[in-house]
């Protein structure tokens, strides 16, 4: 079933001396439990992308389906309540909120959607466990190390159990090996709740642990390929 379906979409942006075409044009069709990864130089239009797939920006032109819904046709309020309710959001530099301890961090979205207390303690356990963190829940961000930040930040936008997660760069503020721990640690994930994955990244390291690896330049998309040796890892895994 099509999570995200983008028809033709484009972005402008307008300064004062000049126009910028950041996106040209772009289709694509993303799955239930696909782990997709979009791979494209600096300034080909990567986080205008997601922004546009988050609906934290419009688009200049095209059609932008999120789960059925024609996002780009709501008001800005709509749209964050969808964000909120369906999408998780993982970014480079973590953006988690340094007063509140890692637990709290995973929390506060649950807070958003007024799921009540017991519920709420129920799937911070959880979600704590299933990143390796249980032991790390009062600790604040600033007493964690950059892979645990990223820890806690997947926790937090998995934890409202959303459709699809999205992310920008999450392994550049990480050294290589911790980037490559959290990208499998994002696969199990994936798998084991089978909520989509779309990862926009310059680094192709990356791509390794892609089921799905889309190219993008200068604001198109000029392929697709399925990686079959992750999918027969993990039916391997799985099996
Ligand atoms: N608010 C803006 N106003 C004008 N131009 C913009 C704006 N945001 C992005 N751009 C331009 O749009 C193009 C795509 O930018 P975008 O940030 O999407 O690239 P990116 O692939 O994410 O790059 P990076 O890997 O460096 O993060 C670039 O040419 C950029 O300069
Ligand atoms: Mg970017």
């Amino acid at each position: 079933m099509a999570i995200i379906k983008a028809g033709n979409l484009e972005k402008c942006y307008r300064t004062a001396a000049e126009q910028v075409y950041a996106l040209r044009g772009v289709d694509f069709e993303i799955n239930s439990g696909d782990f997709t990864i979009i791979n494209g130089p600096s300034g080909s239009g990567k986080t205008t992308l997601l922004n546009l797939l988050s609906g934290i920006d419009q688009p200049s032109k095209g059609e932008l389906y999120l789960d059925n819904l024609p996002i780009t046709k709501f008001s800005d309020s709509v749209r964050t309540e969808i964000r909120r309710d369906k999408i998780g959001l993982i970014f480079q530099s973590f953006e988690l909120m340094p007063v509140l301890t890692a637990a709290e961090n995973i929390e506060y979205p649950l807070l958003l959607q007024k799921i009540r207390r017991a519920e709420r303690e129920k799937r911070v356990t959880e979600i704590l466990d299933q990143v390796g963190l249980s032991q790390y829940a009062r600790r604040l961000p600033a007493q964690l190390s950059g892979g645990q930040k990223q820890r806690v930040a997947i926790a937090r936008a998995l934890v409202t159990r959303p459709e699809v997660v999205l992310s920008d760069e999450p392994t550049a503020n990480l050294d290589s090996e911790t980037g490559l721990k959290i990208m499998e640690l994002m696969l199990e994930l994936n798998q084991k709740y089978k909520v989509a994955f779309v990862i926009v990244t310059h680094d192709l390291s990356l791509n390794q642990y892609a089921k799905q690896i889309y190219r993008i330049k200068d604001g198109c998309i000029i392929s697709k390929e399925e990686n079959q040796g992750v999918q027969d890892r993990l039916a391997e895994y799985t099996a």
